[in-house]
């Protein structure tokens, strides 16, 4: 693991314990945290207590454990503590404060102060095969993820406390050291930039059932979105065709459904924008008419639809674009070369491409993973070997705050 310790430093950390039997490597990620120069406070739910002691995580990180909802009249810890805090870590998260957190019940400290926290929720569940798979506890799981706030880590497979084997153990500590390090370690370099970013493909409805589209997910475009977040950007807004994906973090989102719709929103946020990436995959070609009811076949389908090309939006923007105003497209191309990346740039005159091979299975649409190439009008390249698609969203906003200091 490549951690940098110094992230740590001075964060204040609230880790919620709850009742299960991982509950006791709960101390020894506290203690590495506090090793780190973290402030951690602990909180236990009363059934944590089952597991194991307060006194263990008081002593370790020097902070009273805070169990009792209502023990200090004078604090109201719930909203002294979720507002102060950088970063909220449950582990282990059963399943019970889970659905609790979910559906916002808040009947004990620990998930009071989850609800109301202002700052990012890691939740490393651990549990029961049987219990983690339950589809109310996993439409729990998705509930939380989608409202953008909480994170999930693990679990992982192997021996659970219950004699059986499966999917249901504690992330390891490391993992989990390493991906709050990560939620906290954002430097704020696109600090007071405003940005739009598309994302999705884009359908193209002939009627009102049937589209064109293609298989771009958004993934790419979502974690773009959240990076910049994460990085200090004043506003970002993300248009989106897909409805499925967890909403991001401190983004707003703008969904859409057509190119003509996308264009829409462009013109609205556009103009205000320091960068705009076009991650979305916007369909080339698109009906010459739009019928508002559903064809019948029996009435002669076929002969009734035909194509146009469609306007390429990215063209428009660049023509749009003022001088401080920085440009990214993407290109999904089967197989390519830097050279016919760069000959892109100059025809649509943009700043930058962003282009990866769709030809691949492994990396690009549908996939959590992408390999990029970057290229700068200026002509570098910046090759990103195949990672998932939130560390490839880091290395292209590297890419994009290193262009805009050079400028
Ligand atoms: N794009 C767009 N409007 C379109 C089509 C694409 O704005 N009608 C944008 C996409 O958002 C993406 C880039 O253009 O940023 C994609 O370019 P690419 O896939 O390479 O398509 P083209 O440039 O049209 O080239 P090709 O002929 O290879 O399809």
């Amino acid at each position: 693991m490549v951690l940098n310790k110094s992230v740590f430093l001075k964060k204040k950390i609230v880790l919620g314990i709850t009742a299960s039997i991982a509950a006791y490597k709960a101390a020894s990620i506290c203690s590495r945290l506090a090793d780190m120069g973290a402030d951690v406070v602990p909180v236990m739910t009363p059934n944590a207590l089952n597991f194991i002691t307060p006194i263990t995580f008081s002593s370790i990180s020097g902070n009273k454990t805070i169990v009792e909802q209502f023990a200090n009249e004078k604090k109201i810890y719930h909203i002294s503590l979720s507002h102060s805090a950088d970063i909220f870590l449950i582990a282990p998260a059963s399943a019970d404060t889970i659905s609790k957190l979910s559906y916002g019940i808040c009947d004990n400290l620990l998930a009071t102060s989850a609800v109301s926290a202002t700052c990012p929720v890691l939740i490393a569940p651990a549990m029961n095969e049987s219990m983690y798979l339950n589809p109310i506890i996993q439409k729990n799981i998705l509930r939380l993820r989608k409202s953008g706030k909480y994170f999930f880590i693990g679990p992982k497979s192997g021996n659970l406390a219950c004699g059986e084997k499966g999917l249901g153990r504690l992330e390891d500590e490391d993992i989990i050291i390493e991906r709050l390090g990560e939620l906290l370690n954002y430097s704020s370099d696109l600090k007071g930039k405003k940005i739009v970013i598309t994302a999705g493909g884009t359908r193209e409805f002939i009627d009102t059932v049937r589209y064109i589209s293609n298989r771009s997910s958004g993934k790419m475009g979502y974690a773009l979105a959240e990076e910049a977040y994460f990085r200090g950007a004043e506003k970002v807004i993300l248009i989106s065709t897909v409805r499925n994906l967890p909403q991001p973090y401190g983004v707003d989102v703008k969904y859409v459904e057509d190119s003509s719709g996308m264009k829409k929103v462009l013109d609205k946020y556009y103009s205000t924008n320091d960068v705009a990436v076009m991650a979305a995959a916007v369909s080339d070609i698109i009906p010459l008419k739009k019928y508002n009811f559903k064809l019948k076949k029996k009435n002669d389908i076929l002969s009734r639809i035909s194509f146009k090309e469609n306007e390429n939006i990215l063209k428009y923007l660049a023509k749009e674009k003022k001088k401080n105003q920085y440009l990214v497209g993407f290109a999904a191309e089967s197989g390519y070369n830097s050279r016919d990346v760069l000959e892109k740039i100059k025809d649509k005159n943009i700043d930058m491409i962003v282009a990866n091979d769709i030809s691949r299975e492994d990396i690009g649409m549908e996939s959590d993973y992408n390999e990029v190439d970057i290229v700068r009008q200026d002509g570098a390249v910046k090759k990103l070997a195949r990672d998932k698609k939130r560390i490839i969203a880091r290395g292209i906003w590297d890419e994009i705050v290193k262009s805009l200091t050079e400028r």
